[in-house]
């Protein structure tokens, strides 16, 4: 665990600086958009899905310059995502990353454009030349991530999470909207695997399985979060879930059940990283902090 966090701090800088190079390339037009763009991207955050495009990656064998695209694309997704998960029309929250959040900060229309200019940055980023990966397999990485960020993806668990507030749903339909909304963390691992363009089929598939597991362990331990964390620790607030009434893992099974679920996912993380012919502690180590995080 102690590896995994001088690890973590070293891939959260590294893709920070990256993100902030990229944000700030060009002179602004608007320094406002700007400014709101780099507060949304730059200011806090694990950085969880740059961090396992790094150690996916690396281990097998991808250069640290190949994934730095990769982990910020990704990165400009998720940061796009959340500002608009927090506006008034959506969760209406005022607080994330332990700061005011986007429209707060700014105003509303400022917070929508910082997200839509986030997401047209991820693949002005991911369609720039990479001298270590060839033209076909960036543009097969462009679909992947624009496939895993709209209407197959993030943004259909985004809308079905809407529609199911003050709604009793059954657990299948829960499981849907919580594997949709966690498409960009499976994003991450398989663009990071697409880099390494001999990777035999049966690894990609088992990379799969574990991207699957972990992203919805995580899910989990977000709804568990808004129940048993504390707002100063999680830096959004605790409780909005409830005061929403969204559909969630502990509103369906309970506490308890929840956390079974995510342990069980967790099993399942490493029962497919066991059967990768690679050195996997880390992404041991990874599925842990998944679902033992306080934040
Ligand atoms: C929060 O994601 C939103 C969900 C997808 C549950 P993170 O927990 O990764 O948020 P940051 O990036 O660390 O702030
Ligand atoms: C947001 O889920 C997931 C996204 C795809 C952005 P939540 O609404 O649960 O995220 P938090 O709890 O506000 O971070
Ligand atoms: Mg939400
Ligand atoms: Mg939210
Ligand atoms: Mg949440």
């Amino acid at each position: 665990m102690i590896q995994l966090v001088e690890i973590n701090t070293r891939y959260q800088n590294r893709v920070n600086s990256q993100l902030e190079h990229y944000i700030n390339q060009n002179a602004p037009i608007s320094a406002q958009l700007n400014e709101a763009m780099a507060y949304g991207a730059l200011l806090g955050g694990k950085r969880i899905r740059p961090i396992l495009v790094y150690i996916v990656g690396n281990m097998l064998g991808t250069k640290l310059t190949t994934l730095d695209p990769i982990a910020c694309a990704i990165e400009c997704i998720h940061a796009y995502s959340l500002i608009h998960d927090d506006l008034p029309a959506m969760d209406d929250d005022d607080l994330r990353r332990g700061k005011p959040t986007c429209h707060k900060k700014f105003n509303d229309a400022t917070a929508i454009l910082a997200g839509d200019a986030l997401q047209t940055l991820a693949f002005d980023i991911l369609s720039t030349a990479n001298a270590g990966l060839s033209a076909q397999t960036q543009l097969t990485m462009i679909n992947r991530l624009a496939k895993a960020s709209g209407d197959n993806g993030m943004c259909a668990g985004q809308s079905l999470d809407l529609q199911a507030e003050n709604k009793k749903i059954d657990l299948t339909a829960l499981e849907k909207i919580h594997n949709a909304k966690t498409v960009l963390i499976i994003a991450a691992v398989e663009l990071a695997a697409l880099s390494k363009v001999d990777l035999p089929c049966e690894h990609r598939q088992l990379l799969h399985n574990f991207a699957r597991a972990i992203g919805l362990a995580f899910q989990v331990q977000d709804d568990i979060l808004d129940i048993t964390g504390d707002t100063k620790t999680l830096g959004k607030p605790q409780g909005s879930d409830i005061q929403l009434n969204k559909s969630t893992y502990p509103a369906l099974l309970g506490l308890a059940g929840a956390i079974e679920k995510s342990e069980y996912l967790y099993q399942e993380a490493l029962h497919a990283l066991t059967q990768l012919p690679y050195n996997t502690e880390l992404l041991e180590s990874f599925a842990q902090y998944v679902i033992k995080r306080d934040r």
